[in-house]
């Protein structure tokens, strides 16, 4: 992307965006009135003076000094997830998560919201995908995975054409458990908005988010920090967030179990926890369980980092001809 159509892109979410250093609001000196272009015309700066470039790629590195990679997380994972997002594995979830943005959206009103731990983003483009008037931005710690979210979004079209790596919403979705196909890529229907998504490398534990900011946070499979959470949303702001339920991927767990310090996944800790900080309005529990390709079963096994630190061999080894996707979706106002 040229640095100035990123610096258009990026205005409208100015009032969004705090500097990760100081906290302080930023400008895009480029969009100033004087006539000669400044030095840093296609940086971010605060009132201090912390200045972040905007990247080629399509996203603004606002986490400078971090290695830009979280632990256990790297390239070839995103691009598994990515795959299996495509095949429509984690439709039910897209489709709940979009529901209950629907359900507490102001009404007619614009409003923010932002994935953190966004991955390589495709919650972040159905999201602006389904709800054209609100700015979505996707944020994460790996390098890796926000360069797959600017590649994934930059595919997205900016007419009704069909979108290349968009997964397909399954509308029939229900939280039963059933043995069934995942719904797949359907581009000769779907009608996409030209509402893309915008791209943060930074990290969740400070948030380069101005306080009192958000109408919606996401935190998928994520780690949260519910301070930082409760600081950048609205007093009336929501927080959805998906932990995994005791089930998932529990076909993965089985071929890795002697590995595992614990094969049995208990996520009542981590619900306990977030209740400890927020007030839960809504938990739903989505399990599906869906038959699978060998090619498939390969990708599950390499898109956790459960499996991260297996050699190849030991990847290899892993087969499974079913998979459950059990993840329970918590929404609070925090
Ligand atoms: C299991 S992945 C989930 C990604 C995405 N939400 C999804 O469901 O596909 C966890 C993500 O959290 C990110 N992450 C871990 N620690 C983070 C931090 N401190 N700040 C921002 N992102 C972080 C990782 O880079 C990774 O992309
Ligand atoms: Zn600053």
């Amino acid at each position: 992307m040229k640095p100035q159509a990123l610096a258009d892109k990026t205005l409208p979410i100015l009032p969004l965006l705090a500097c990760p250093l100081c906290g302080e609001p930023f400008s895009l000196p480029c969009f100033s009135l004087t006539n000669a272009p400044p030095p840093n015309s296609h940086s971010l700066i605060c009132t201090h003076n912390h200045c972040f470039d905007l990247s080629r790629k399509g996203y603004i590195n606002l986490a400078p000094s971090h290695s830009q990679q979280a632990d256990n997380y790297h390239a070839s994972l995103f691009e598994c997830r990515r795959q299996l997002f495509q095949q429509g594995f984690y439709a039910p979830v897209m489709q709940a998560i979009g529901d209950a943005i629907a359900a507490y959206a102001p009404t007619n009103q614009p409003f923010a919201v932002l994935d953190a731990g966004c991955g390589e983003g495709s919650y972040p483009c159905q999201i602006a995908n389904r709800f054209p008037q609100a700015r979505v931005i996707g944020l994460d710690l790996s390098r890796d995975a926000i360069t797959a979210a600017a590649k994934l979004s930059a595919n997205m079209p900016t007419t009704n054409k069909p979108a290349i790596g968009m997964p397909a919403i399954n509308q029939s979705a229900t939280a039963e458990s059933t043995v069934t196909k995942p719904a797949t890529a359907n581009p000769t229907t779907a009608k996409y908005h030209p509402n893309h998504p915008h791209w943060l490398i930074g990290n969740i534990n400070r948030l380069p988010i101005r306080s009192n900011s958000l109408s919606f946070l996401l935190n998928i499979l994520t780690p949260a920090d519910y301070a930082e959470f409760s600081r950048v949303l609205r007093k009336d702001g929501i927080l959805i967030k998906v932990i995994p339920g005791k089930d998932y991927l529990a076909e993965v767990r089985a071929c890795i179990s002697s590995q595992l310090q614990n094969d049995e996944y208990e996520n009542e800790r981590v619900f306990k926890h977030l209740q400890s900080h927020a007030a839960l309005l809504e938990r739903q529990s989505l399990r599906h369980t869906y038959t699978v390709t060998p090619e498939q079963a390969a990708l599950f096994a390499r898109m956790t980092p459960m499996t991260t630190h297996l050699s190849m061999e030991e990847l290899e080894c892993i087969s499974f001809s079913q998979i459950t996707i059990h993840l329970e979706l918590v929404i609070c106002n925090i």
